[in-house]
């Protein structure tokens, strides 16, 4: 999916599952949205579930500080602004905003 831009149109809803322990990652999907939590030493984040590599679910990765580690080539990333951060991963990934709504969790995501 490409990048919505600043001026995209979002809509807040609930993220649907419990935040992983720290320094892992769950899936899930909003519509056919697929999207990746992810815990950075307790801080989450959420990105598009598509490797910037061969695009490929992260499912799976492990978080050490900010740097998301791809299952599947060890490529690099950093959660907090998708930036590559290590070979072969060469294009950013597609991030979207978190925040606490009362005891829930949400994500920012294209209306
Ligand atoms: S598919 Fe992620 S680094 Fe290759």
């Amino acid at each position: 999916m490409p990048d919505p831009g600043p001026d995209a149109e979002l809509r807040w809803v609930d993220v649907p599952i419990e935040i992983p322990a720290e320094g892992q990652v769950a899936t899930f999907e909003v519509g056919d949205l697929a999207l990746l939590l992810c815990n950075a030493a307790g801080t989450p984040y959420v990105l598009h579930d598509q490797c910037p590599h061969v695009r490929v679910s992260m499912a799976g990765a492990l978080i050490r500080g900010t740097l998301l580690e791809c299952p599947l080539h060890g490529g690099l990333m950093d959660v907090r602004d998708g930036s590559p951060q290590g070979m072969p991963i060469r294009r950013p990934g597609t991030c979207y905003a978190v925040r606490s709504e009362g005891d829930a969790l949400q994500v920012a995501v294209p209306a």
